[in-house]
């Protein structure tokens, strides 16, 4: 017996050392961490098993019989994060580039399976080339395989993927049908055609870095969620990530211990500007707002004019989405209601109250915007606010001003509560344009055009910009102090812990693409 237990030892041991010492130095002179070494820095410690240690492929194409490394270039398990049930892979690029074919795959999937049956978040950690080339076919059906999984567990359970590494071609399709995307800075890189399609194709001459890098995927394209400068920090910021989410879409994601005391914040009081068109960071009110330093913000650099994130409100999770004043005057384009339509859509599906702080003027004019479908777009937000059941309010900090009234979270389309600072402007549109149009006579035929301008927008900016009438039709619940704004959400979130509602009976809706 103890020679056969040694023989499992050996085993064990060649498979620890995936490609090789050489390929490992190899890897790290990249500044990139081993398979083993991201599932160590990830999961609690000692709480990782390994799940198909010794599983080889079955090719023999192109010489590949002749090597066949244990494990098949991904590592799989479960252990536990901050003490919660979790999955993983991670693809060793030390073993053929990480590459995926058959075996690789039926591993991945494995451990799929077992968190959709079991009901507890999966994270990626992606390193690899490709489909392996030598296995053909069934190395794109391996894929198919993933991708179909992805799909069946969407809204089901959290699916997190790290790129640590290269990432080309359908390869990329894993990673973009999970729930968040995280990059490390210049050690990693997605396209589904690398610079030198590219340059046969179109003949663009771009770098992988800027064709695909953390970079280019954080602020062009917004395909990344988060991007890390190391990998250890990627580590750390998919538990971060976590601890804010439930484990599965029965469960409600874990509070943290919090005793109510003095929630006034006088601070909140001094954000707004005198100057109603003077921008400010909405960053500075949901800072305010929400438990100390339990802001953790989502798509940072992506559509910077709608600020998305998860925090903590007296200590329980929720996701905000608010307009962004200080960029573009926080006015709704494509960009930012695709952004901000997907993660309204997340935090439903994982039973995450949602908080809006609205201050819009608009949505962008402009023939790029409605070129690129800003109708559809706009429409997108819409659809994933007005579908959302978990607990929503609002609250209106300055403008609420046309179509973006509607779509953020007001009380039409099914907002909870609806809030409004006294700096609240909530109308059709801006005074002046509002003026020009609806007094456009009276302007014309006075004899001081601009004085009466001035006048009739004076007039419409008396009666509209201010939270008043929509108060008093209901719409706004109540107008509150800012400094109240805090203690008023404590009370409003905790009065809709146990909301039930529930959509007309569908197979599912059809979310405007
Ligand atoms: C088999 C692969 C491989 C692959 C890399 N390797 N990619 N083996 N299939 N797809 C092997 C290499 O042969 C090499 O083996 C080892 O991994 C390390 O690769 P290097 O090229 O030495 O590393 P590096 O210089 O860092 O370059 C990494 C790389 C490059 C940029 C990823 O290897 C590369 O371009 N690979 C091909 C990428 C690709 O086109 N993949 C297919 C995409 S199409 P040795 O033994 O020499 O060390 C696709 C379809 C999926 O994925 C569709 C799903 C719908």
């Amino acid at each position: 017996m103890q020679e056969k237990i040694k023989a499992l030892e050996a085993k064990i041991e060649e498979a620890k050392l995936g490609g090789g010492e050489k390929r490992i130095e190899a890897q790290h002179a990249k500044n990139k961490l081993t398979a083993r070494e991201r599932v160590h820095f990830l999961m609690d410690e000692n709480s990782f098993e390994e799940i198909g240690m010794l599983v080889t492929h079955r090719s023999s194409n192109f010489g590949l019989d002749k090597n066949k490394p244990l494990g098949d270039g991904v590592v799989t398990g479960y252990g536990n994060i901050n003490g919660r049930l979790t999955y993983v892979f991670a693809q060793d690029f030390t073993v053929m580039g990480g590459s995926l074919a058959e075996a690789h795959a039926s591993k991945i999937v494995k451990i799929m399976d077992m968190a959709l049956k079991n009901g507890a978040p999966l994270i990626g950690l992606n390193d690899s080339g490709g489909a392996r080339i030598q296995e053909g076919v069934v190395s794109l059906g391996g894929y198919a395989d993933i991708f179909y999984r992805n799909t069946q567990a969407s809204g089901v359970i959290p699916q997190l993927s790290a790129i640590m590494g290269p990432c080309a071609g359908g390869a990329v399709y894993s990673p973009a049908l999970t729930d968040f995307i995280s990059m490390v800075e210049n050690t990693s890189y997605m396209f589904v055609t690398g610079p030198n399609v590219v340059k046969t194709v179109t003949h663009e001459e771009v770098t992988s870095e800027e064709l695909g890098g953390a970079s280019t995927h954080s602020t062009k394209s917004g395909v990344t969620h988060f991007t890390y400068s190391n990998e250890i920090e990627c580590i750390n910021g998919l538990k971060k990530l976590l601890s804010y989410l439930p484990q599965n879409c029965e469960e409600d994601a874990p509070a943290l211990d919090y005793k109510l005391g003095n929630e006034i914040r006088e601070k909140l009081n001094s954000i707004i500007p005198q100057n109603p068109n003077q921008p400010y960071d909405i960053r500075e009110v949901i800072g305010g707002t929400v438990d100390s330093d339990s802001f953790h913000e989502v798509h940072k650099n992506y559509a910077e004019n709608i600020v998305v994130g998860f925090a903590r409100l007296a200590g329980r999770s929720i996701g905000i989405v608010a307009n962004q004043p200080a960029f573009l005057a926080g006015v709704l384009d494509n960009n930012s209601s695709k952004k901000g339509a997907r993660f309204v859509r997340f935090c439903d599906a994982f039973n995450i109250p949602l908080l809006v702080f609205e201050d819009v003027p608009g949505f962008l004019p402009g023939t790029d915007q409605e070129w690129n479908a800003i109708i559809t777009n706009g429409a997108k937000l819409l659809y994933a606010f007005s579908e959302a059941t978990v607990p929503r309010i609002t609250v209106i900090t300055r403008k609420a001003y046309g179509g973006a009234y509607d779509v953020m979270n007001s009380k039409h389309i099914g907002a909870d509560m609806n809030f409004a600072w006294p700096s609240s402007e909530i109308a059709v549109m801006g005074a002046k344009g509002a003026a020009e149009i609806i007094f456009k006579r009276e302007i014309k035929e006075a004899d001081d055009s601009e004085a009466k301008w001035k006048e009739k927008e004076a007039e419409y900016a008396e009666m509209f910009a201010n939270p008043y009438n929509a108060a008093a039709r209901g719409y706004i619940d109540e107008v509150i102090r800012p400094d109240q704004t805090r203690e008023k959400l404590i009370k409003a979130f905790k009065m809709l812990e146990n909301k039930v509602d529930s959509l007309p009976k569908k197979k599912h809706g059809n979310i405007p693409m």
